[in-house]
């Protein structure tokens, strides 16, 4: 098990997996000077997200869990664990601006009771490759 921290083939420890146990499965992380937001979904499945909306830039971190996603605490933009704005509730029935909305993304996963995130990945990048899989 490398020290925390440390980058092992282009993943880095980010958080213990037990960081996450508790009531509201959502913390604050910062990656290569990135502010990203860590949180498990409704399904179990983990997003490292950018931090802040891209509506007003609300900070995410203060969201809510809810809809097997994270929802922004100022005009309720809905995202899901892959960056993806998946509802704008003031948008019109039927509107499909949504879609063409995300947050960035870093790839995560969990082994050895730590949550690790991949470096050297453009976020944006990593989003889009996630979204085409
Ligand atoms: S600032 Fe996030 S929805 Fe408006």
């Amino acid at each position: 098990m490398p020290p925390a921290d440390t980058a092992t083939d282009g993943w880095i420890r980010i958080a213990a997996i037990a960081d996450l146990d508790r009531p509201r499965p959502l913390i604050p992380v910062t990656l290569q000077g990135r502010r990203l937001v860590l949180f498990r979904d409704e399904e179990g499945q983990l997003g490292l997200i950018g931090r802040h909306c891209p509506h007003r830039g609300a900070d995410l971190c203060y969201g809510r869990l809810e809809d097997n996603g994270l929802r922004c605490p100022f005009h309720g933009w809905h995202f899901d664990r892959t960056g993806q704005c998946v509802e704008q509730p003031a948008e019109p029935e039927g509107s499909r601006m949504h879609e063409q909305i995300r947050v960035p993304m870093v790839p995560v996963r969990e082994e050895n009771g730590a949550i690790w995130a991949q470096v050297g990945v453009e976020l944006e990048q990593a989003a889009a490759s996630e979204q085409e899989a």
